[in-house]
């Protein structure tokens, strides 16, 4: 289903196409160049001095990690999330050997914001949870 944003001038499709759907296809399948692809976008985001803070546990619905990952958020989450095909935790690398990490929040909002689009640009739908 569709649901464009409403705008007062034109943006750019991906971003207008974007949204946060809970009815999710639970017969769908992500596919492993599906995947590849939402991670690649996030790491092609920008970050303060190209530090790269983002990474993402990864959960393929069947699997061990997805079961992990799906325990970890809140019931009203999990009532539809566990219809995911696939679900990802973004975390943030917050020290290197130069000490502590800059902006990492702020280099993981941007990744994921990537893989969100991304996602978009590949067909599929991209729901994001704090609710632990
Ligand atoms: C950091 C963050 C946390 C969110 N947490 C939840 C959540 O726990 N459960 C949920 O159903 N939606 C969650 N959302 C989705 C927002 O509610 C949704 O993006 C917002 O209502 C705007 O709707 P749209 O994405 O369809 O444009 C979250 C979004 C963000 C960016």
């Amino acid at each position: 289903m569709r649901k464009p944003a409403v705008t007062s001038v034109p943006i750019a499709a991906l971003m207008a196409e974007r949204w946060s759907p809970r009815a999710l296809d639970s017969s769908f399948s992500v596919t492993s160049d599906q995947v590849r692809a939402l991670l690649e976008a996030a790491r092609w985001a920008p970050s303060f001095g190209n530090t790269q803070p983002a990474r993402y546990l990864v959960g393929l619905r069947g699997t061990p990690s997805f079961d992990a990952i799906l325990s970890t958020l809140n019931s009203g989450n999990q009532a539809w999330a566990r219809r995911a095909s696939l679900l990802l935790i973004g975390v943030m690398v917050t020290t290197n050997a130069k000490g502590s990490v800059p902006y990492a929040e702020y280099g993981l909002g941007l990744a994921s914001e990537n893989l969100v689009l991304q996602a978009v640009e590949l067909g599929l739908v991209a729901h994001q949870m704090a609710g632990f």
